[in-house]
């Protein structure tokens, strides 16, 4: 057997559970979005049941460098070792295990080692080090997000009411602006001069699109690089898709969400001034009559 050398060790707690931890150890497509930082690209060249061979762009670097590398985990004993196959670094093994478990979390062990044919990348061991603090940071910022997702109320039933809802003031909203229509979370922005609704979490592993801006009609995924086109909810980069949202409409300065069905205006009638003194606490009563075509 190999006798290895170890330069360096990272430990730290993680405030979510190993579930999250392993879906994100072998979710290799965010490492250059969510870590430009570290990463310039990857691309997979091989996946076994436990196993991903891949290739990987370092940044930043003056030359390009690159990296095969093998990811090798094990869920069950908790451990996950990374293997460079190729490339800067060569015969570096990153070796990462689950230390301790507790209801309000775990601890991770990360060991750096190297054959000791190998022992002059030792003084790049604190290097290492600080790169698996930055990128761990990273990693739990999404873990914990994406467990909230997760961990989201149940939808509620729709109802008859929700074919419409106002959603408020045209000029009083700070957009992205959050709403809820049928039970699901939907924000209302605009782009081109247009008002337009899109659903509150990428389909794919629920980021909130909260904090995201519209850019000529499409919005741009920051965990997966996945961008979406608002008006067909389609993805060149995967098969996912944007839920159908409602459609919005302008009404007497007020915005309304609709069921896309209800595109004509005429089918939503104002029953409330919208100029009058009640305006500001009777948004949430709905104050509009929406004639179904049913
Ligand atoms: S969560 Fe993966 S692309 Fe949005
Ligand atoms: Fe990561």
């Amino acid at each position: 057997m190999q006798k290895l050398l170890l330069i360096a060790s990272y430990k730290r707690h993680i405030a979510s559970n190993h579930e999250r931890m392993f879906e994100n150890v072998f979710d290799w497509e965010h490492l250059p979005h969510l870590h430009p930082r570290t990463f310039s690209s990857i691309s997979l060249l091989a996946k076994g049941k436990k196993t991903l061979t891949l290739e990987a762009g370092l940044w930043p670097t003056p030359f390009g460098l690159k990296q095969k590398i093998r990811l090798q985990g094990c869920k069950r004993k908790r451990t996950w070792i990374v293997r460079v196959l190729s490339g800067f670094m060569t015969d570096l093994i990153v070796r990462s295990r689950v230390s301790y478990e507790r209801s309000d979390g775990f601890d991770v062990r990360v060991d750096f080692l190297v054959p000791f044919s190998r022992w002059y990348y030792a003084p790049l061991g604190p290097a290492l080090k600080y790169s698996y603090a930055r990128l761990y940071k990273e990693d739990v910022a999404m873990m914990t997000s994406r467990q909230h997702y997760l961990e989201r109320k149940p939808k509620p039933k729709k109802t008859q009411a929700e074919h419409s809802v106002l959603i408020g003031k045209a000029s009083d909203l700070k957009c992205p602006h959050l709403f809820t229509f049928q039970g699901n979370p939907f924000l209302i922005n605009q782009d081109q001069g247009k008002w337009i609704a899109y659903t509150a979490h990428c389909p794919h592993l629920g980021r909130s699109f909260k904090d995201l801006k519209i850019k000529s009609g499409k919005i741009l995924c920051p965990w997966h690089g996945y961008e979406f086109e608002l008006a067909s909810g389609l993805s060149r980069q995967s098969k996912c898709r944007l839920p159908l949202a409602p459609k919005i409409i302008s009404k007497s300065g007020l915005l309304f969400a609709i069921v896309p069905e209800l595109e004509s205006e005429k089918q939503v009638k104002v029953t409330q001034d919208p100029e009058g003194g009640e305006m500001q606490h009777g948004l949430e009563r709905g104050i509009i009559d929406c004639i179904s075509q049913s």
